[in-house]
This record gives C-alpha cells, sequence and structure tokens, in this order.
C-alpha cells in the first residue's frame, strides 16, 4: 500500500490527565456523509489510542504542504512533540494544529473495532476548521506536495 498515495493527517486528543496527545495518520477514510464521518487507524498498544478511547473524541488535523516537518515529528521519538509544534486549545477541548493543516475536522468517537494489530476508529465530525493551503501527500516512502495551487475560492478561512 505504501504506492497508493494519501493525503497525511495528525490525529490529536487529549490523555486522562487532559495533555495532549497526537500521531501522524495516513488512514483517514470517509465513510458516510449523514452523519459525516471518518475512519482512522490507529495500532494498539499506542498511548495515542488509548488517549482517543478515553476522552471519547480526537481531532484530525488535515496537514498542508509545509506541513512535513510536523508529520515527521508526530511519527518520530520525540517525547514531547507538542512542545516543537504551535498548537491551540479548540473550544472542544481537544489540540489543533492550525498552523500546520488546512483544516481540521473536530469528532466524537462512535465505533471501535480491533483488527489484528490496529483499532479502527469511527468518528462523527461534529465541527469543522478551514485554513488556507493544499495537501500534504504520501506515497512510495516519501512525502511531496500538491502540484496545483489553491482555488481562490478555498482561501479564506472558514468555521
Ligand atoms: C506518513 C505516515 C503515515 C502514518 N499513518 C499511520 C496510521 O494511519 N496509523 C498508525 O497507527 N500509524 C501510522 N503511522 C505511524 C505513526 O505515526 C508512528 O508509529 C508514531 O510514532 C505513533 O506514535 P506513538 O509511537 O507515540 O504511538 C504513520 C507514519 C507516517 C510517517
Amino acid at each position: 500500500m505504501s504506492s497508493f498515495p494519501t493525503g497525511v493527517a495528525v490525529v490529536t486528543s487529549l490523555d486522562a490527565e487532559g495533555t495532549p496527545r497526537g500521531m501522524t495518520c495516513s488512514s483517514v477514510t470517509s465513510v458516510t456523509v449523514a452523519p459525516p464521518t471518518l475512519l482512522v487507524s490507529l495500532r494498539r498498544g499506542s498511548a495515542k489510542l488509548e488517549a482517543v478511547t478515553a476522552h471519547g473524541g480526537f481531532a484530525v488535523n488535515l496537514l498542508h504542504g509545509d506541513g512535513q516537518r510536523t508529520a515527521e515529528l508526530f511519527a518520530g521519538p520525540e517525547p514531547d512533540r507538542f512542545a516543537r509544534v504551535c498548537w491551540r486549545r479548540a473550544p472542544s477541548g481537544l489540540p489543533h494544529l492550525a498552523d500546520d493543516a488546512f483544516a481540521v475536522a473536530d469528532c466524537r468517537v462512535t465505533g471501535l473495532l480491533d483488527v489484528h494489530d490496529h483499532t479502527l476508529v469511527l468518528g462523527e465530525v461534529r465541527t469543522i476548521v478551514r485554513n488556507a493551503g493544499t495537501p500534504l501527500l504520501y506515497g512510495l516512502g516519501r512525502f511531496s506536495t500538491w502540484p496545483h495551487p489553491c482555488p481562490p475560492s478555498d482561501n479564506a478561512p472558514s468555521h
């Protein structure tokens, strides 16, 4: 599947102490329209999966073309990832990586399914924040950027 290109997201949530947690994910899929539902597949045993299930919600930060450093940070060994990025707490309480994402979807967990070494997490989208930018891409083990400019109508932030 590494030869099947995807966008790149950082899934963020809060652990039991209220500390922000997050990990880079490419397994983001749109599942249903009504209600709008996303699916992410998180490695079992990850503290980030524990945070998502305990908190009952998560944010999907869809990274823009300048977000590669953040994608690598949230997939790497750095223990305090949030100390190295600009983030803010959304009204939902969830941590948003506003500077690195062209859109952020806040989701409420509506389903969990363990499948071998990963858990599929379904989340109903509650709010969406739009920023400017076009997607960061990942495929064949490399990051790249969307080759076309952002349409003007997509440049205006909306909430
Ligand atoms: C581009 C990219 C996409 C990734 N997608 C996923 C994913 O969908 N699910 C997953 O569990 N890990 C994914 N990973 C790996 C995690 O980001 C990585 O294992 C991270 O360290 C997990 O955080 P943790 O070790 O603190 O649990 C991806 C990594 C990269 C670089």
